[in-house]
């Protein structure tokens, strides 16, 4: 089905023929919104950090995933209301987990982050970590990941495959949750170990929700969603959001 937008639609919604969008990136185009939190100093300036500690994962450039980064901040601040700690599943060099913890000052807060991650890669069905899953896109990057998050003693690198790695950690409760694996079944066998340890109302952030080609992600979280009696949002930047019921 075409989803172009007809002469007198267009007409109707006042939409010159040339439709610009004032704000491109990470393939979102938006017009007349109000995109404030882009310029809110303090999210401003941790997503400045976090951009330049993830320029080796994004091949020297930096990649405008702010919006996202946003996303997650926001689930991350309602979580400093809720018992437990933070958690992300897929970490990389941490452009999310980054920002949160410099948008938030993590340092002066009394949760812990644990950063969850092989630090080398996605590993593939075969339990392999294989260049034919992973091309270039991901290297051993644990060094890197451990010096961008050095400023926060409180934000603990755990590395290793999931869900083996969760229970290397005195992880009990979660008051915020960020899953990032590109890979439907790990993100499964994660939230059937975490859901359990989720706080009331606490938000998960599920990064490649509504990507094109990540179908089986998508068909995988709305099932979960469903089991537990509640459903995802989707979002413009891709990504969902599932929260815990209360
Ligand atoms: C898209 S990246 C995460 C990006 C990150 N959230 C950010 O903000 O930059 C996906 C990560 O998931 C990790 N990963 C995938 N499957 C995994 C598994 N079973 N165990 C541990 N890490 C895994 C990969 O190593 C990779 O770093």
């Amino acid at each position: 089905m075409a989803f172009g937008i007809g002469r007198t639609i267009r007409r109707s919604l006042g939409i010159k023929k040339k439709w610009r969008p004032d704000y491109v990136g990470d393939n979102v185009g938006v017009r007349r919104k109000n995109l404030g939190f882009m310029s809110e100093p303090s999210f401003a300036s941790a997503w400045e950090r976090a951009a330049e500690g993830n320029r080796p994962a994004w091949d020297g450039r930096v990649k405008d995933v702010r919006w996202r980064a946003h996303t997650a901040v926001w689930a991350a601040r309602h979580g400093l209301l809720l018992p437990g700690d933070f958690v992300e599943c897929g970490v990389n060099l941490g452009a999310l987990s980054m920002t949160i913890c410099h948008a938030l000052d993590f340092a002066k807060v009394t949760k812990t982050f644990y950063l969850f991650d092989t630090y080398e890669g996605i590993p593939d069905d075969g339990r392999e970590i294989t260049q034919s899953r992973n091309g270039s896109l991901y290297f051993d990057c644990y060094a890197l990941a451990e010096k961008n998050f050095a400023p926060f003693p409180n934000a603990k690198l755990v590395k290793g495959w999931l869900p083996g790695t969760l229970d290397q950690t005195s992880l009990d409760r979660i008051a915020y949750l960020s899953v990032d694996l590109n890979h439907a079944d790990a993100e499964k066998a994660v939230m059937d170990e975490l859901w359990d340890r989720l706080s009331p109302s606490a938000i998960v952030v599920i990064d490649d929700y509504a990507f094109a080609t990540h179908e089986d992600q998508h068909e995988m979280w709305d099932e979960f969603a469903a089991s537990k009696k509640s459903s995802v949002l989707t979002l413009p930047t891709g990504q969902g959001l599932l929260v815990k019921p209360a």
